[in-house]
């Protein structure tokens, strides 16, 4: 009898079809296994909101620019239904709400699956930073393979759930190596490129809604939400943009679209 609740659990759970608490595995939490926190523990993090819906997370870089996945922005949205939050613990109260004045997607986007996937949103009105908005410094260099990460977004709780807290959301991953993520350790093989880097502790995970958000170790921000097998899936960690690989593209855009608007 056990063995048959367990094998339902995680069919319904590949399945994403609705099973009552009791049957989840333990993936209680927010992001995946994560617990609610305050915007002053992570004031780097924006919410990318189209037509009043969170539908991204983002990293404040400088006063008016903010970092966040390209696949946030391919579908080429009109500037005029976005709007970032920076802030606010809440996506849908608080802080300060930009409307957007340009966004960049990285030229190389998509040539190798999900390579490349880092965007710029510059923002109409300037932030001021204060102990709720703070810009993250971007890595240089990877984090090391097993290095603690922790990720923050307003993302859905687990894989298949239509429905966003809106409280802000944190949990600590580790870093799974570029090398090690396509390995046969793992079930993504050649799907993880050149400028990807994972992260995977079992039971928790970023997840829908948490894409384009930051993921910070050591201080830097290391990579941003991209892609995963679904949510907390084992065997298959989360996909992240590796910051370290694309930072000169950030610096070099960053600046470009700051002199292009002033
Ligand atoms: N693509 C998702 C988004 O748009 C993020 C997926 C992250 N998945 C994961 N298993 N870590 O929000």
């Amino acid at each position: 009898m056990l063995k048959f609740v367990i094998v339902l659990s995680v069919v319904s759970c590949v399945l994403a079809a609705p099973t009552s608490e009791g049957l989840q595995p333990q993936l209680d939490g927010r992001i995946v296994g994560g617990v609610p926190t305050t915007i002053s523990s992570f004031p780097w993090q924006i919410s990318l909101q189209r037509s009043g819906s969170h539908s991204c997370g983002g990293s404040v870089y400088s006063e008016n620019i903010v970092v966040t996945a390209a696949h946030c922005l391919s579908s080429m949205p009109a500037l005029s239904i976005l709007r970032v939050r920076a802030g606010s613990s809440y996506w849908n109260s608080g802080g300060i709400f930009s409307q957007v004045a340009a966004y960049k997607i990285h030229e190389l986007y998509g040539q190798d699956g999900m390579s490349n996937d880092i965007a710029l949103i510059l923002l109409a009105t300037p932030l001021k930073f204060s102990s709720t908005i703070k810009p993250i410094p971007l890595a240089v260099t990877a984090p090391p393979d097993g290095a603690v990460a922790v990720i923050t977004g307003w993302g859905t709780k687990r894989s298949g759930s239509q429905t966003l807290p809106t409280q802000l959301q944190a949990v600590n991953l580790e870093v799974v190596s570029l090398a090690k993520c396509a390995s046969n350790a793992y079930g993504y093989g050649e799907e993880v490129t050149e400028t990807m880097i994972c992260a995977y502790t079992s039971g928790k995970d970023s997840c829908q809604g948490d894409s384009g958000g930051p993921m910070v170790a050591g201080g830097v921000l290391v990579g941003v939400v991209s892609w995963g097998m679904g949510c907390a899936f084992p065997n298959y960690p989360g996909v992240y943009a590796d910051v370290a690989a694309l930072h000169t593209w950030v610096e070099n855009t960053a600046d470009a679209l700051t002199s292009q608007f002033n």
